[in-house]
């Protein structure tokens, strides 16, 4: 495989999907202000003309001259050496001086291998929405303050990809652009900034791994009057989980000029015409899956042995329950069978017979079940099982007709991370 480049086995699709399940609910499901889009990956060439990013969307690249020959960004290396003359910081060699590289993957667009057919992967799936924004105000019947929201691949040819999933060159991403009337714009940048950080914190980030970082005036990207990052502290220290900028009328002033097309919001009743600003919080699948993972991850000792579990939230745990039978005989596997054919209907379910249940237990902490069903010889007389809790390990005995409600509740209940405690 490529360098830098992940292939996310069963688990891992399952948990990024839910964290994607889980911004589409905040986004769509729990709000009436916002629509869903999925958007072309290879858009118009014009369309990075207008957005800015064939001028300006590079990074400035040095590579060592002495021994070791890597590539670094160079303001990455400014930000551990705020002053002086730089070095390598692997070998200690001499650095070539900065030079700027366009982070877009270029391709050809037919047959036609000329400059004519040369286009881009997208970077940032934004730009789509704002190719959208007239269709969605003309069929959605929205008006601002209004969003549009969209979940996708982006490319970006990073110099220095890193850090597992934090950084790579095909990732993706989970964006909304909030258009809104001019002088809303800042209270809307408040709120988007809270609702962000608020989502993390709901699907058990602990808040003290959490921090909004604004921007500097000169950290600022062309587009943008203000920015914050929501930050989490990775294993390699505190960095950029989610950005929430203020791009005012920048996009849609471009894309009206680039297009010949109007892009603007027209008060039928007053006869108001202005052009909208935009909030946008803009997040990384990948990156948001790696933060709930890392910060889910435990190990404890129970009963004089480790325990490696992953406390996640149920909703984003890839399997909500484990249906387990005590024994392999005496019909219990059967019986375990059926109630987990039953289960999978309403939620991501497992069976698994197979080994000691300890084990069998060990396996679903791994993956981060919150929820074991066990079958054992007095649900054969009476239909009741036994209810494992991840966390507490608790164990309660349950009616098997009335798991399936008892689970489902569960699942919309708030939920805390027991690390807190
Ligand atoms: N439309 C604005 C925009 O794209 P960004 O800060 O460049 O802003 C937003 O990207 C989010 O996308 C980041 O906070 C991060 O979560 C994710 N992201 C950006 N580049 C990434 C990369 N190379 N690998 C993984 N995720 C990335």
């Amino acid at each position: 495989g490529l360098g830098s480049a992940y292939d996310y086995g069963h688990y891992g699709v399952l948990l990024k999907t839910n964290v994607k399940n889980e911004w589409w609910r905040a986004m769509i499901q729990e709000r009436d202000d916002i629509v869903a889009l999925d958007s072309a990956i290879i858009l118009h060439p014009k369309t990075w003309e207008a957005s800015g990013h064939l001028g300006g969307f590079s990074d400035p690249l040095v590579q060592c001259l002495g021994k070791c020959k890597q590539r670094f960004r160079e303001d990455h290396l400014r930000e551990a050496q705020p002053e002086g003359e730089l070095k390598c910081p692997v070998c200690g060699g001499e650095l070539t001086p900065p030079r700027h590289f366009n982070l877009m993957f270029k391709t050809h667009h037919g047959p036609v291998e000329d400059e004519g057919s040369e286009v881009y992967l997208r970077p940032e799936t934004a730009q789509g929405i704002f190719l959208n924004f007239k269709n969605a105000l003309q069929t959605s019947r929205k008006r601002p303050p209004f969003g549009i929201a969209q979940v996708g691949k982006s490319f970006r040819n990073e110099i220095t990809p890193g850090n597992f999933i934090f950084r790579t060159r095909e990732f993706e991403q989970m964006e909304m652009e909030f258009f809104v009337p001019p002088d809303a714009a800042p209270e809307w940048y408040d709120h988007w900034k809270d609702e962000r950080r608020r989502w993390y914190e709901e699907l058990g980030i602990r808040p003290d791994h959490l921090r909004m970082r604004e921007h500097d005036q000169d950290e600022l990207s062309h587009y943008s009057s203000a920015t914050a990052d929501v930050e989490y502290l990775f294993p390699m220290g505190w960095s950029e989980l989610e950005g929430v900028a203020n791009r005012g009328n920048f996009d849609l002033t471009q894309h009206a000029q680039f297009s010949g097309e109007k892009l603007q919001y027209v008060d039928s009743a007053t006869g108001d015409r202005y052009v909208p600003h935009v909030i946008e919080p803009a997040a990384g699948a990948d990156r948001a899956t790696l933060a709930f993972m890392v910060d889910a991850y435990d190990e404890e000792q129970v009963e004089g042995r480790e325990r490696v579990l992953l406390r996640l939230h149920p909703r984003l745990a890839p399997v909500k329950v484990a249906v387990l039978p005590l024994v392999n005989k005496d019909g219990q596997p059967e019986k375990a069978r059926a109630i987990y054919e039953d289960l999978r209907k309403r939620m991501p379910a497992e069976y698994d017979a197979g080994g000691s249940i300890g084990k069998r237990y060990r396996r679903q902490d791994e993956i981060g079940t919150p929820w074991g069903v066990t079958v054992d010889h007095q649900t054969m007389d009476d239909d009741t099982v036994t209810l494992r809790d991840r966390d507490s390990l608790d164990q309660s005995r349950i009616a098997i007709h009335e798991l399936g409600p008892e689970l489902e509740e569960r699942l919309i209940r708030p939920w805390h991370s027991p690390k807190l405690c």
